[in-house]
């Protein structure tokens, strides 16, 4: 009898929402949802109330960053902006929207991928992060990456770009040298594949960069097809 109970509850359990939870856009991993939203949502916690560089003193609202936490796709950009700060959620301004439209080419939505940044909270007129600040943030951004563990994470920029290679032991030449290709690294003791491209914020000023990116980002969805990560 209690056999037979256990073995009608089992069934009902892998008929669930939690194990149907695979969309047709594959970005999940095992099936951990619970146990890497919980540590993401303590970091989270941790970093809204941090006063550990003096941009605490400046900021309106920490942005922890946000997503999908059984993502395989990371995107890493520098830190939040105007916008970013009044809100406290990333790329929510114009670049934000300009990162919107290139994750829907690739089918992608932000709820499919995590976005965090390299600092958390705004540098004063969006000037450009200093290394202590870099020091002093980046902990949290190594935790979310150790958390999440994603396949690929994309840097967005030269900030992002210089800290991931760094961690990676890649030599940083510049993101017009390294943008555009996949550099198969080991980093914070994973094995992950990181592809940089231009801040989306730059093309806004450049088009130049704008057309970069596309191409970038058509390169991407190639990757992300041939390895499983995204299916139609
Ligand atoms: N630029 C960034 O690098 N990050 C944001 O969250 C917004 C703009
Ligand atoms: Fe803390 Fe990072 Fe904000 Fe500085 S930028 S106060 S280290 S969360």
């Amino acid at each position: 009898m209690m056999f037979c109970v256990l073995t009608r509850l089992s069934l009902y359990l892998l008929h669930t929402d939690a194990y149907k939870k695979r969309t047709k856009r594959d970005t999940m991993g095992e099936n951990t949802t619970l146990s890497k939203k919980d540590p993401l949502e303590a970091i989270a916690a941790e970093v809204a109330i941090c006063q550990k560089c003096p941009l605490a003193k400046t900021r309106k609202n920490a942005v922890a960053g946000e997503g999908n936490p059984d993502t395989q796709v990371m995107f890493i950009g520098e830190a939040p902006g105007y916008w970013e700060d009044i809100k406290g959620r990333p790329f929510v301004g114009d670049a934000g929207k300009f990162l919107d439209s290139l994750l829907s080419e690739i089918g992608f939505s932000r709820e499919d991928v995590f976005i965090g940044n390299v600092l958390k909270c705004r540098p004063p007129g969006n000037r450009e992060p200093q290394p202590s600040e870099v020091q002093a943030c980046t902990p949290y951004l190594d935790r979310q990456i150790k958390v999440i563990q994603p396949r690929i994470i994309v840097t967005l920029g030269n900030h992002s770009t210089a800290y991931v290679f760094s961690k990676g032991g890649l030599a940083f030449t510049g993101i017009t040298k390294v943008h555009g290709k996949f550099y198969d690294v080991s980093l914070l003791g994973m094995k992950v594949t990181v592809f940089s491209t231009f801040h989306p914020a730059a093309a806004l000023y450049h088009p130049k960069y704008k057309q970069l990116i596309i191409e970038d980002f058509k390169l991407l969805k190639e990757r992300l097809e041939k390895e499983g990560i995204i299916t139609y």
